[in-house]
Order: C-alpha cells, then structure tokens, then sequence
C-alpha cells in the first residue's frame, strides 16, 4: 500500500501549495490565482455546497455537477458536457446508499466513467475527497469502496490528489444514531479529530489551484477527542437526554476501532476550528 505523501520528499513547489493550504487559513484575503474551468462533482452535497461558493468567490468558472443538475458519473448521463474545457475536477459525490453491493458498485463504475471521461477531455488535475485511515477500516463495506475509489485514481492516467479527512462535525449526529438503544448510546472510546466541513473545502479549493501531488495528504481538525466524550459533548449541547456509553468492545459503522484507526498517522494538515465553537453556532 502506497504511503501518505512524505512532506519532506514531494517537491518544493508541492511543498509550498501544502504551507499554503495552512498559511491561507490566517491570510485575511486567499492569494488569487489564475481563474480557470472547475468541475465539482457532487456540488450540491454537504462539501460540494461549499466548494463550489468558494471557488466562484476567488472567480473561478465552477460546473456544480450532481444528478439533480444532469450530471451523473454512475450512468455517465452529462459528465462529457460538464467536463468540455476543464482543467480541475474535483470528485465530493458520495453514495446514496452504503449498503456493501451498492456502494463499492457506485464508487467503482462512477470513478471509472469519471477518470475516462477526464482522460478525453484533457483535464489536468484529479482531486478527490476520502477518509483518514481508509486502509485500517476495511472491515466496513463503505471503506473497501473508498479504498477501490482510491485504487482507480493511482492506477490512473489523470494526475491526482487525493485528500483524505477525517470525521466532519456534521457528521457526529449519524454517529450517535447509529449507535442508538433506545435511551442509550454504546461508543468505543476511539481517539478522534474532527473537521468542520468548511475547513475541507477550504483545503480542497486551495489544493484545486496548486500543482498535483499524485498522493494522498491528510486534513483533520485541531483538537483529538475521544469518540464517546465527542458524542456526549454533542448530545449536551442538543440538549438531548440520551446517556452515552463507554464500551471498549463497540463498533464504529461494523469497525473495529482503536486509538490509531481515526487519526491521522505522521504528518497532516491541521485546520483551525473547534468543536465546541462549532456546537455553539450550529443545530446541525
Ligand atoms: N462524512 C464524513 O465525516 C466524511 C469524512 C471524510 C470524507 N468524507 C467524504 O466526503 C465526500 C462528500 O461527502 P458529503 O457529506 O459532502 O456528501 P453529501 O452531502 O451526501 O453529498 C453527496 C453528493 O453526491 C452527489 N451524487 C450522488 N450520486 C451521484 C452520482 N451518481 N453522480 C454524481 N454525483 C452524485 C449528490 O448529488 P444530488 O444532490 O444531486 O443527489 C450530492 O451532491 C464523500 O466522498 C465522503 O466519503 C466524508
């Protein structure tokens, strides 16, 4: 299994876009750089929302592509048209269904149609968003097919960057209720760091603009938390009554997890937002 990108060995011009993606964030105004065609794929999700304003706000010309605008990589329906005169695309779709069969089928046939279609339109850079530590989650359906995902894009032609990030604070609330027992919630005490979404697409508009790494780089939030005290923290500030569990023996989505299984292992890029003043502005 190919190894995260090595901050240290990738090149200095790749090294610089990563100080950037990190300096960027404390710049009161993000660098400009010259505007070009961006295909999102997935631009009407959770991050692909995101993306897409933050892209056209540095001027960019941004397709927000998604089934609900015609653009489908799963039957391949408007991906050439989307694609005509791209240089970026940008790959945020995620699954309507992760049931074993139907999730590895959809990140499978849509990457394949997704990086042909890119091959015959000339595209220069191939972003994709995945999960910190998809290799040590394979016991769950939804990580195989993320880690296919993965697989198609290296074994590619398109040049690539594959951004990998941890557990969204959007995301802690599907946690809870995946574990849910009636008035009871049993979590594994797993380390985690969190992201807020707006940070990754942060991230990925600043990697949009910089060379590909034709690697993998790691995001994560700025605080490590444990799963079962991050879950007591958000069912606190949603005033819900729901007693949280410590269990050791607890899965995370059918998974195993440990202290190493969520969190990024060597070197990453740590975003800024904190949790609890993302609880505080939020009801997600
Ligand atoms: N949740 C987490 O904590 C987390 C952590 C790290 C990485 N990620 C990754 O982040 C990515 C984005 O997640 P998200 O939460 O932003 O997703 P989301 O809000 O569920 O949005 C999914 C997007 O995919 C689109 N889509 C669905 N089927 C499609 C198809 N056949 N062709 C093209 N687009 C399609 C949807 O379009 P319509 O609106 O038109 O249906 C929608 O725009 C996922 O790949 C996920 O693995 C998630």
């Amino acid at each position: 299994m190919e190894a995260h990108v090595s901050l240290d060995k990738i090149s200095s011009e790749a090294y610089r876009t990563l100080l950037g993606v990190e300096k960027a964030f404390s710049q009161s105004s993000i660098e400009r750089a010259e505007t070009m065609k961006v295909v999102v794929i997935g631009g009407s999700g959770l991050i692909g929302t995101k993306l897409v304003q933050n892209l056209r706000q540095q001027g960019h010309e941004v397709v927000a592509g998604s089934p609900s605008s015609g653009v489908n990589t799963l039957t391949g329906e408007g991906v050439a048209e989307a694609l005509a005169g791209a240089e970026v695309v940008i790959d945020v779709a995620n699954a309507p269904s992760w049931e074993d069969k139907a999730v590895l089928e959809f990140f499978e046939t849509s990457g394949r149609n997704l990086l042909a279609a890119e091959a015959r339109a000339g595209v220069r850079h191939h972003i994709a968003l995945s999960v910190v530590g998809t290799e040590r989650l394979l016991e769950s359906g939804y990580f195989r097919a993320k880690m296919a995902q993965e697989e198609l894009i290296k074994a590619g032609t398109s040049p690539y960057t594959i951004v990998r990030a941890t557990q969204f604070f959007e995301f802690v609330g599907a946690i809870a209720e995946s574990t849910a027992d009636g008035q009871t919630l049993r979590l594994p005490p797993a380390l985690m760091q969190p992201i807020v979404s707006d940070d990754v697409a942060a991230v990925l508009a600043k990697v949009a603009v910089g060379p590909p790494l034709n690697g993998i780089i790691d995001i994560a939030g700025p605080e490590s938390i444990r799963m079962d005290d991050l879950v007591r923290q958000f069912l606190s500030a949603r005033k819900d009554p729901r007693t949280v569990v410590t269990d050791p023996e607890a899965r995370y989505f059918g998974v195993t997890v440990n202290d190493r299984s969520l969190v990024p292992i060597g070197k990453s890029i740590t975003t800024p937002t904190r949790f609890a003043d993302w609880l505080g502005r939020s009801q997600a």
